[in-house]
């Protein structure tokens, strides 16, 4: 049975960090506190669900990388093409002479993409990686 009725609970964090939530709630926009968390958790639990899902799913995968990493290039090559079914385009942007950003663009299982871009952004050099996915409506 769905339980839709608002629950109360306590949260303890660190002042600091309170402060940078709270500074993140003005810039977002939120009403309050529990608005904001609340976005988080939903967030969070979309993300965690990809793990053993086999529902189809688009979406991308953002690299930001040194292309000065010893190997990082082999490896992000060899890893896309293992997944080559999965993979609809794959965009190169030179931002400086050392750094890249790298734009993947990606429809599949679920679990499969989640797999895909955990062994992406956990290559030693990348150093941001954000998996992004929205449901596809199966016919
Ligand atoms: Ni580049």
């Amino acid at each position: 049975m769905e339980d839709s009725l608002l629950k109360r609970f306590g949260v303890s964090m660190e002042g600091n960090l309170l402060r940078k939530f709270d500074h993140l709630i003005t810039q977002k926009g939120y009403k309050n506190r529990s608005e904001a968390v609340r976005d988080l958790v939903r967030d969070a639990l979309i993300q965690q669900s990809w793990e053993d899902n086999e529902e189809i799913i688009a979406g991308s995968i953002l690299l930001f990388y040194d292309h000065h990493q010893r190997n990082l290039l082999n490896e992000l090559t060899k890893i896309q093409h293992s997944m080559h079914d999965a993979i609809m385009a794959t965009t190169h942007f030179h931002l400086d002479h050392a750094n890249c950003l790298e734009l993947i663009v990606v429809k599949g299982r679920a679990k499969d993409i989640q797999q895909l871009s955990n062994k992406l952004t956990s290559l030693k050099g990348v150093q941001y990686g954000k998996f992004t996915a929205a449901p596809v409506e199966q016919v």
